[in-house]
């Protein structure tokens, strides 16, 4: 393979100084781990499309059966354009940072997000559709972060007489504002060429839908809750709470596609709904898995512990996972001061994994001070490694640990202290 050149999947794209996509996240494209049977984010992704395609108890009589299409063989790489533009994501929004996001190059990227796929698959004609996958984002070390997790994506959309279905009063009236009109205009509910009556209607079938998915997933009794939120892609926006053990855990984003989008995507004369969430976290939560690295492993304790087809029993509760033997955990500090030419703390996340891999648990930055005197900053973090499948040495925690020591100093140009 050419050194100028960056093969993903089979295919090579031309590196140029935008690259930033790393042997490690390299080795995790193409796993597929929402094809292998029984692993439990492929058990969520089924009971979502359980839910959508068959159940809906009464919260969306007009839907045909299995009328939501499912895409889960696209590509994570995407452009530029699919995965911001599209999605009216400002150019100078944090998201597009090399920091965060991996670049294949200048033009194309790792998918953030499955919205990536919105203008495509609305395109193609599809009124609704799941899109499951793979995505990628830089980010920090521990047990509910990882830097390649799954998203799932629901689009739903509507035309003037389905909503009328939903509500009769729309049948006689317009779902478009005309600019002009003293009722055009932006507001808290709704988009400036949406009338009120058909925003509230594409809202309340959002929330029925996803309130009806919650207790799908987590049984009858789930307490719901709305929080407000804001994405370029939709508005009015929100995240979707859940309560659990007592806490309110956020389980995903939605909101009423902005018009622009569906106008791009040649479906103007419609109104729809998004939402997105992420597999890893319902997961975690409903079968007790306590480390996101466990969905990678490739032990058979672990997908052996779940049963797809259990699952999929109507009212089946989740089984809990057992958790197999931990093994020994070691953790080690560095501490150094940063360069004045800049430094991320998601690059040494990144090197830490390029070398120490799945054996990093967590990485915690335990203190950081600007010197008084030099005005230059120290930071200190702490490595922890801990192993799924047996006890670590001191001598290779040792090895990995300097070698990660060695590539700070050569690559990240800090001051080791
Ligand atoms: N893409 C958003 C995210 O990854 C989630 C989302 C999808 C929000 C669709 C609104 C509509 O956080």
């Amino acid at each position: 393979p050419s050194p100028d050149h960056i093969t993903l999947l089979g295919t090579a794209y031309p590196r140029d100084r935008w690259t930033n996509v790393s042997p490690s996240i390299q080795a995790k494209l193409g796993r597929g781990l929402l094809t292998v049977p029984n692993h439990p984010l492929r058990i969520i992704k089924l009971r979502i499309e359980q839910y959508l395609n068959e159940t809906r108890p009464g919260t969306d009589p007009l839907l045909a059966p299995r009328a939501f299409a499912i895409v889960d063989s696209l590509s994570p790489v995407v452009t530029v354009q699919q995965n911001f533009d599209s999605l009216l994501v400002p150019a100078d929004h944090v998201s597009r940072q090399p920091r965060d996001t991996y670049y294949v190059n200048q033009n194309q990227v790792l998918r953030c997000h499955t919205s990536a796929h919105q203008v495509q698959t609305l395109r193609e004609g599809h009124d609704a559709v799941l899109i499951a996958g793979d995505v990628f984002r830089r980010d920090e070390i521990d047990a509910s972060h990882y830097p390649a997790f799954h998203q799932m994506e629901g689009i739903r959309l509507f035309s003037h007489d389905t909503l009328a279905k939903y509500n009769p009063e729309i049948a006689g009236s317009p779902i478009f504002e005309q600019a002009g009109s003293p009722t055009y205009g932006e507001t808290a509910a709704k988009q400036k060429s949406h009338t009120a009556l058909a925003a509230a209607v594409v809202e309340r079938d959002l929330k029925a839908t996803l309130d009806g998915l919650a207790r799908h997933l987590f049984g009858s009794e789930i307490q719901v809750r709305w929080v407000d939120a804001y994405f370029p892609f939709t508005h009015p926006s929100w995240e979707m709470e859940v309560l659990f053990h007592g806490k309110w855990l956020e389980v995903l984003g939605c909101g009423v596609v902005q018009q622009q989008i569906l106008s791009n995507a040649g479906v103007e004369n419609k109104l729809g709904w998004a939402f997105g969430l992420g597999l890893e976290r319902l997961a975690m939560v409903l079968f007790g898995i306590p480390d996101i690295r466990l969905f990678w492993s490739t032990d058979s304790r672990f997908v052996s512990q779940f049963s797809e087809a259990a699952a999929l029993n109507p009212g089946a509760n989740a089984v809990k996972f057992q958790e197999f033997s931990r093994f020994l955990s070691r953790s080690k500090d560095t501490t150094f001061w940063l360069p004045s030419s800049g430094f991320e703390d998601n690059d040494f996340f990144e090197l830490v994994r390029s070398i120490a891999s799945d054996l990093v648990e967590n990485v915690q930055m335990i203190d950081s001070f600007v010197h008084p005197k030099t005005g230059r900053t120290s930071k200190c973090f702490r490595v922890t490694y801990r192993s799924y499948e047996r006890d670590l040495s001191h001598e290779e925690v040792n090895l990995l640990h300097n070698e990660i020591r060695n590539r700070l100093a050569a690559d990240l140009k800090v001051e080791l202290r």
